[in-house]
């Protein structure tokens, strides 16, 4: 199944030939020459600052190799392949999929293994939702399902790991189904208690905290739908998850494995997991049907103003009454993360990984394996590099991640398992779930590499305008390239950035688009709507790529911490906005001075390291030194508690949120203490706060020593 016009042949550095022991064998010697004879006055020659002489002219020289590699025809053939079939997660047509990425990096000559888990999924058996009307007892089915779709492999629109249930109850509309909605509802003396909730996605709510809401204010079930230009796709679902947290259920925070030790279903922390109540999504179309026929009171302006639908007057409950019943079983199976390596001639113990997600609802064109296809672009052109001569100074890691849509299970299941081997030797970790989901480039980042993101979009083409760069093209517009913050808990960066704190990135085209989940997810999607002629997934590759060259090439790592420090005092200063001086953020604003003075100083270290031409024999172990306070100084954010209720959330600057469509998506112990402490006492509620002030102002310390790299 793979084109033979990109297959190198190569040898694998993990192969020492017979000349490369002699090499070393030569150098072995000279080194002990050296060693023996060494003459304090006279520098030392040894092969790596010779190197160093080269090291920008080929750096260079590789990068522009790398850039016109690109082809839109490479990226569109892996596309095709990959979505040939659905392949959700733990399913037999999955396997298809696993193993044409594992042939792909064979192909290449790539270092390729797969790294297996057994963990908990979950699927659909049985789903239906009849609507009784009570003027006349009549009953109508309402349809669950996508049409067309159901024959070929697609699973059915459903909620993973939402308990089965059944009830037969008033529907009410709950809007966003936020605590705010409740409240409206509350104003217009509308009981929602026994109900069967209608609400649409988009109030900044996870799926599981949307249904554990409900469940809260006691009603029986939960119906989902989305709204937006689905006028294309009539009939769309959006599928997903609805547990709580990500990683294996049954192996929080321990990697699962076969034989290895698993909780039982109703243990407690399993269970607090999952929702309480069973849930189901909906197409828009259905929505409106239920939604058409209820009475009560008017729904209030504020909700109809952002609101799709005009033919959607009243909140209910009722008077009609829906039969709702789902059934799904959750099953153990094994998922399969696929590792490709290219082993660094320099430091091979340095690691700069690049991941994406492969498993997906249904096709999976645009979520994820847009993203796929670029990673297998990016290996292609990296083994081209090979084949001219490049080898990175630092290791890579290619990361194909099984079951994100469960959960992020497959990337969290190998943070956990490497979790040592991350945290003492992972430089970066470059995500890319959706590539190319429509017009715009979009990223996140930890901001040391912000710079790094700018820079590199400068080289790369906007594949939207002609003559102009991704970077040239916010600059037309007054702007610059509005760059996010890694809080969120809905892609692959989570593990590694909240659990084991490595700086991360991450990038798409395009912010949002119709077919999101479901199966109309489709390669004929992205040839007709999403990306035609593929220029964007070429953009993707190019800044993915030139990030990845970077981050393994340059011989002091280009992480900027001023941009940090520059961002925890804007966070600063909104925190202290929100708090209007009750709390004192002053520990916090002492600390940023210390990272900003320690910033500053690696800075200049760094410059001066760079354009050392003495080469002295510890110019290797100097600039070794200085790396690793760059690289580790992004660790000091994590503190060994977690986050309050959220343990296995490690960084205190970046982190799930715990408040309803909070602009604050920073400081998430903070943020959390404020929402907790609401309705406490003052005294206490001060307290609470303070010390959580304090946790981010030592870890803003930890950081800081860190980069200073000296003891107190
Ligand atoms: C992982 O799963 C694949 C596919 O089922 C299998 O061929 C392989 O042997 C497994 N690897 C390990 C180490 O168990
Ligand atoms: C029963 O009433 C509903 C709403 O009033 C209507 O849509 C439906 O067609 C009626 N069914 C029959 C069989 O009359
Ligand atoms: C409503 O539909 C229009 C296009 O028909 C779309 O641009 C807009 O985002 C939609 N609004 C919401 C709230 O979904
Ligand atoms: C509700 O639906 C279920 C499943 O389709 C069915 O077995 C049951 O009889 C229905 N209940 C009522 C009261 O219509
Ligand atoms: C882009 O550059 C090419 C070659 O330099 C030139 O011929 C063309 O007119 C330029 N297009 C625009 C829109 O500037
Ligand atoms: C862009 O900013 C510059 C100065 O910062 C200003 O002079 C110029 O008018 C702005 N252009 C637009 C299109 O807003
Ligand atoms: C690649 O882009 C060229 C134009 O630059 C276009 O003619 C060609 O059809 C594209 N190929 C694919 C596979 O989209």
């Amino acid at each position: 199944m793979l084109h033979n016009n990109i297959i190198p042949k190569m040898g694998l550095p993990s192969k020492p030939s017979f000349f490369s022991f002699i090499f070393i064998l030569t150098l072995f010697i000279l080194t002990l020459y050296n060693t023996l004879h060494r003459n304090p006055t006279a520098t030392a020659v040894s092969q790596a600052p010779i190197k160093h002489r080269n090291d920008k002219y080929d750096s260079l020289h590789y990068q522009n190799i790398f850039l016109s590699s690109a082809s839109n025809y490479t990226l569109s053939t892996y596309l095709r392949h990959l979505t040939l079939q659905p392949h959700l997660a733990g399913t037999p047509l999955s396997l298809r999929t696993t193993l044409y990425v594992k042939s792909h990096f064979d192909s290449l000559g790539l270092q390729t293994h797969l790294s297996n888990h057994t963990v908990l999924l979950s699927y659909p058996l049985f789903s239906s939702l009849q609507a009784r009307f009570l003027s006349n007892g009549s009953s109508v089915d309402l349809p669950l399902s996508e049409p067309g779709f159901s024959q070929n492999g697609v699973v059915e629109a459903y909620h993973a790991y939402s308990p089965s249930g059944s009830a037969l109850a008033e529907p009410v509309f709950l809007n966003f189904g936020r605590e705010q909605d409740y409240i409206a509802l509350r104003g217009l003396g509308v009981e929602v208690k026994g109900c069967i909730g209608i609400l649409r996605r988009g109030g900044g709510l996870s799926r599981n905290a949307v249904v554990e809401k409900a469940a809260a204010h006691g009603l029986a079930a939960v119906l989902m739908y989305t709204e937006g230009e689905k006028f294309k796709f009539r009939g769309g679902v959006e599928r997903g998850t609805v547990m709580k947290g990500l990683g294996d259920p049954l192996s929080p925070g321990w990697a699962g494995v076969g034989g290895g030790e698993k909780l039982r279903l109703n243990d407690p922390q399993v269970t607090e997991r999952f929702p309480a109540i069973p849930s189901l999504p909906l197409s828009s179309d259905t929505a409106e049907i239920i939604l058409r026929s209820l009475e009560g009171p008017r729904v209030p302006q504020e909700w109809s103003e952002n609101m799709n639908s005009t033919k959607i007057g009243r909140v209910g409950p009722g008077p009609i009454l829906l039969n709702f019943t789902y059934l799904g079983e959750k099953k153990m199976e094994i998922i399969h993360n696929v590792l490709a390596v290219i082993r660094g001639s320099e430091e091979p113990d340095r690691f700069l990984i690049l991941g994406n997600h492969r498993d997906a609802w249904t096709y999976g064109a645009v979520d994820p394996n847009s993203g796929t296809s670029v990673l297998l672009d990016i290996a292609r052109r990296f083994a081209l590099l090979m084949r001219l001569g490049w080898s990175p100074r630092r290791t890579i890691i290619f990361g194909s991640w099984d079951a994100e849509e469960f959960g992020m299970i497959g990337s969290t299941e190998w943070v956990e398992k490497n979790l040592v081997n991350l945290g003492s030797k992972a430089v970066a970790y470059l995500n890319v779930d959706c590539a190319v989901q429509g017009p715009g480039f979009f990223a996140g980042a930890t901001p040391q590499l912000d710079d790094l993101l700018f820079e590199v979009t400068k080289k790369v083409k906007d594949p939207d305008s002609e003559n102009i760069s991704i970077f040239e093209t916010y600059k037309v517009t007054n702007k610059t390239i509005d760059i996010q913050r890694l809080s969120g808990v809905d892609s692959d960066f989570a593990a590694f950035l909240q659990h084991a704190g490595v700086p991360s990135i991450d990038l798409y085209y395009g912010r949002d688009f119709p077919v999101y989940h479901t199966a109309f997810d489709s390669y004929d999607w992205m040839r007709n709507f999403g990306d035609p002629l593929f220029k964007r997934h070429v953009a993707v590759s190019g800044v993915w790529g030139l990030l990845a060259l970077h981050l393994a090439d340059d011989p002091i790592l280009p992480f900027n911490y001023l941009s940090y420090v520059a961002q925890l005092q804007e966070h600063t200063n909104t925190l202290s906005n929100f708090l209007e001086g009750h709390i004192s953020l002053r520990p916090i604003t002492l600390a940023i001075q210390d990272l900003r003075a320690a910033a500053e100083e690696i800075a200049k270290e760094a410059k001066k390291l760079s354009e050392d031409e003495t080469l002295d024999e510890f110019y290797v172990l100097k600039k070794r030194m200085l790396n690793d306070r760059l690289m580790f100084a992004e660790r000091g954010f994590l503190d060994a508690e977690g986050l309050h209720g959220l343990q296995w959330f490690k960084h205190l600057i970046y982190g799930p949120q715990t408040v309803d469509g909070s602009e604050m998506n920073f400081f998430p112990g903070v943020v959390g203490a404020i929402s907790r402490t609401m309705s406490m006492e003052k005294g206490q509620k001060q307290g609470a706060i303070q010390h959580e002030v304090w946790r981010v102002a030592r870890a803003i310390q930890r950081a800081a020593c860190v980069l200073k790299g000296g003891f107190s």
